[in-house]
């Protein structure tokens, strides 16, 4: 049977929806206004565009939004002056620093610097720390865009085993801390995969829920998969493809059409985990607006 599709456009357009009531309950009661710094350093082309549509949909949603542009070359200790001066900036409550940054630069160093109560990308030590011990804090946007994506379509996460394939700083390893914890929408059996897996098909196949993030395209094939698990393919990958018009197109790590013959339920890429990832930097936003006067 074809697997249902978890339609993450339609979610993160509800969510979007509330953190809208949630932006305007605020200005009302309070007079503030969330505001976004958006740092992009050079001109790598997806950054760009990671960063356009990131002000955009804060533009869209009534988040005032500051896009500032360094060059390249900009040094190191420029670029920490700037989060500095952020971090002390009260129209400002998230700062985000595009990665990846120039080779010359200390991504961590960086991070680091950011002020964990304006740390919307959730990528900060005290943000990530803050998920192992099951604190209130920042959720980084792609996990956290899953774990609502799990909830909001109705999968039962509490007592499933959730099999991961990828233990990135950004993905793996923060997902699987958050859907370990005691806790609604969460609750899960957890076990992370990674390349020095052993037999990893044995692995995936014992997943109720399988969460894809390793960067390869279509690399989950239906036999890696449980049947009727649930598959969350966070995969963006570019392959060549000359019937498209511009000769390229977006894949997952999930070979979708043999697996969601499969699956009871499955993310599609475009317009799964992508929609999810950039409505939880708003919810970030105004969670941290909301923090900075008690609310
Ligand atoms: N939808 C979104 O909003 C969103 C957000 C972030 C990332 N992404 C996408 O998600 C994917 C993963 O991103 P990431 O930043 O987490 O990637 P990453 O840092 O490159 O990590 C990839 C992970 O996959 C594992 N892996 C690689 N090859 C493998 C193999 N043959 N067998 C088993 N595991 C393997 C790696 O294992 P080792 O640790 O052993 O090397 C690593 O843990 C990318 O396609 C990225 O573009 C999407």
């Amino acid at each position: 049977m074809a697997a249902r599709i978890i339609d993450g456009n339609a979610v993160a357009a509800q969510i979007k929806q509330e953190i809208a009531a949630g932006i305007e309950s605020l200005k009302k009661k309070t007079g503030i206004v969330p505001g976004l710094a958006v740092v992009l350093v050079g001109e790598n082309p997806a950054s760009m565009s990671y960063v356009k549509s990131k002000n955009r949909d804060a533009h869209e949603i009534g988040i005032h939004s500051e896009q500032v542009n360094l060059p390249v070359t900009v040094p190191e200790a420029e670029l920490l002056a700037l989060v500095d001066r952020l971090n002390r900036d009260p129209k400002i409550h998230g700062i985000l620093v595009q990665l990846p940054l120039p080779d010359h630069i200390d991504e961590r160093k960086v991070i680091n610097a950011i002020a964990p109560e304006k740390d919307v990308d959730g990528f900060h030590p005290v943000s990530l720390g803050r998920i192992m011990t099951g604190e209130p804090g920042f959720r980084p946007c792609t996990p956290f865009g899953i774990q609502k994506l799990l909830v909001y379509s109705g999968v039962k996460v509490a007592g499933s085993h959730v099999v991961i394939v990828g233990r990135s700083n950004i993905v793996g390893k923060p997902i699987a801390n958050m859907l370990v914890q005691k806790e609604e929408g969460a609750d899960a059996t957890v076990t992370i995969c990674h390349s020095r897996t052993r037999d990893l098909p044995a692995v995936t196949r014992l997943g109720d829920i399988l969460i894809a993030a390793i960067g390869r395209p279509e690399f989950i094939t239906a036999d890696m998969v449980k049947d009727g698990a649930v598959v969350i393919d966070v995969g963006i990958n570019r392959i060549e493809d000359k019937s498209h018009p511009k000769g390229q197109r977006l894949v997952g790590d999930v070979k979708f059409d043999e697996v969601s013959k499969k699956a009871s339920a499955i993310t599609p890429v475009p317009g799964g985990v992508g929609p999810m990832t950039r409505a939880m930097l708003l919810y970030n936003t105004l969670e941290s607006a909301r923090a900075s006067v008690g609310r």
